[in-house]
């Protein structure tokens, strides 16, 4: 397994495989590897030839006051991972190599991150669609793979993918879950031991809504009102609770059938932000 931290060299492993009509795919990542990025990386290694992931913990995409600095990093065990894993090259590269100078462009995204993560989380999906952008141009991959746990953050993804001609196809990984329901994220080591027993409960209210709606309702709101409150009893902080169009991510009021949504939540278990998602096909 190659391991750099160098843009010439990963390119011209990739440029090398290629020429022997090699099939790249790319599994990017902030490190802190568990078994949803695992998940995502054996899904990769069944549709190419050779598995690139990397792993850059982005500034770009942390505000301020978030958690930058003591976000989980453990570099070995991640290694030992991909190892694992058969993954043919990890790109581990400093910041001063991705972000060398000044930048004198920057992203804006228009309308997809107005809604669920977005108001939040000022800047994020702009620093993820920087990196990510930067990463395709580096590796250059036929195919790369994002978990859906990050939903939003795949629709604003393909956005680009489609408004900037990369030609490299984006696959979604389902969510993959501890056996309580939690899904899993890196930032799950923050969760004290009681706030990790609480943490599944989100799952649960966005399954119990995906059942009642199921069942009939069209119009969630009260139902997903009283999930809110049931939540806030358990001392969660909302920061929101519904159902999105899967193509806009604007927030929808009345389901309509035959059509996709996204039954999304984001809450506060004490610091810890969890989010959380359904995909839903509205009969
Ligand atoms: O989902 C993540 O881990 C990050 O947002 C990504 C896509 C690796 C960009 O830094």
């Amino acid at each position: 397994m190659l391991v750099t931290g160098s843009i010439s060299e990963i390119r011209n492993t990739v440029k090398l495989w290629k020429r022997e009509k090699l099939k790249v795919g790319f599994v990017p990542t902030m490190g802190a590897l568990h078994d949803g990025h695992l998940s995502l990386i054996r899904q990769v290694r069944e549709h190419t030839d050779r598995v690139v992931v990397s792993i850059f913990v982005n500034p770009a995409q942390f505000g301020p006051n978030e958690d930058f600095e003591r976000y989980p990093r453990q570099i070995e065990k991640d290694l030992k991972m991909c190892r694992k894993q058969r993954t043919a090259a990890v790109f581990i590269p400093d910041t001063s190599i991705m972000y060398p100078e000044k930048q004198f462009l920057s992203i804006q995204i228009d309308k997809l991150a107005d809604h669920m993560c977005g108001p939040e989380r000022p800047g994020f999906f702009e620093g993820v669609v920087l990196v990510v952008n930067k990463l395709f141009n580096i590796i250059k991959p036929d195919i790369a793979f994002f978990g859906q746990k990050d939903i939003q953050q795949f629709q604003i993804l393909s956005s680009m993918v489609k408004e900037f001609n990369h030609e490299i196809e984006l696959q979604m990984g389902e969510i993959v879950r501890a056996n309580d329901g939690l899904a899993l994220s890196s930032r799950n080591a923050y969760l004290s031991n009681e706030e990790r027993l609480r943490a599944p409960s989100l799952y649960r209210s966005l399954q119990y809504i995906e059942k009642q709606v199921k069942s009939g309702i069209d119009e969630p709101s009260l139902l997903i009102e009283h999930q809110k409150n049931e939540l806030e009893a358990k001392d969660f902080k909302i920061d929101y609770i519904g159902f999105f169009s899967f193509e806009s991510l604007k927030p929808v009021q009345k389901l309509k059938s035959g059509h996709r949504y996204i039954l999304a939540g984001a809450v506060y278990v004490g610091d810890t932000r969890l989010i959380d998602n359904l995909l839903l096909d509205y009969p």
